[in-house]
């Protein structure tokens, strides 16, 4: 595992965004894995500025979403579809047609579970996972005692992501309590991970992530069975490696 520690959030999503771009550069109908949440956001605004100045083409690329709240309507303003195409689809020129989000809202989510997989691996795999990572140290929405071999399955989400979340919605109560996510065998079978985190607030998960033992308290510790996954963090993020 590669760890890039820096002097703070911007020069991380700038960091970061360059492994992304050099991706899509090499293959511009690859396949990138976006994470929603605070912590990409600089990513996908540098991508976006990069791709109005005519540096990045990503009318090709393929993107999966890693999760999603079960049941919100997908024109909910916070519901991942939503959030991606708000974010990600619309500032980077992705094609809509090649953006995939976990359906929280399916008649049967372990059927559609079986089919977002089943998309993940006609397209070829993801090249490039973005990931950013809980206070509590989960990845996507595999919460602590995740399998670590687990494929895309509805969660139920803890009370500590719920809380953390309320502040996307009217109240703490209004936050879903259960969710669709790709599982920590699907994120470990993308060919690079990258995981960004900034703030205090996530000292002590990166460290456990990076330094602790792999370990199902710990989801992101799997990065650790990973060849190829970068961990780019700012100080502050860092404050508890040794
Ligand atoms: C979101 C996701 C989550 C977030 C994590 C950190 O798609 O997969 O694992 O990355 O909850 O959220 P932020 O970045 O909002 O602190």
């Amino acid at each position: 595992m590669e760890i890039v520690i820096l002097p703070d959030a911007a020069e991380v999503g700038r960091v970061a965004a360059s492994v992304i771009a050099d991706v899509v550069a090499r293959k511009p109908d690859g396949v990138i894995g976006l994470a929603t949440g605070s912590s990409p956001l600089a990513i996908y605004e540098e991508l976006s500025r990069r791709a109005d100045a005519g540096e990045l083409n990503f009318s090709r690329t393929r993107g999966f979403a890693l999760d999603e709240y079960v049941g919100l309507p997908f024109d909910h303003p916070e519901s991942y579809h939503a959030v991606i195409d708000r974010t990600v689809t619309r500032p980077l020129g992705l094609d809509p047609a090649l953006v995939s989000v976990p359906d929280g809202l399916a008649d049967d989510i372990p059927a559609a579970c079986a089919a977002y997989e089943a998309a993940i691996a006609a397209a070829g795999g993801i090249d490039v996972q973005i990931l950013g990572i809980g206070a509590n140290g989960h990845i996507g929405f595999n919460e602590p005692t995740s399998s670590l071999s687990s494929r895309t399955r509805i969660k139920t989400l803890t009370p500590k992501t719920r809380a953390d979340n309320a502040r996307f919605f009217d109240s703490a109560e209004a936050v879903p309590t259960h969710c669709v996510t790709q599982g920590l065998g699907t994120i470990l079978d993308a060919k690079r991970l990258v995981l960004v985190a900034q703030g205090s607030g996530k000292a002590e998960a990166v460290a456990a992530a990076v330094e602790g033992p792999l370990s199902a308290s710990c989801p992101a510790s799997v990065l650790q069975l990973h060849e190829h996954a970068t961990v780019i963090v700012d100080e502050a993020a860092a404050s508890r490696l040794h």
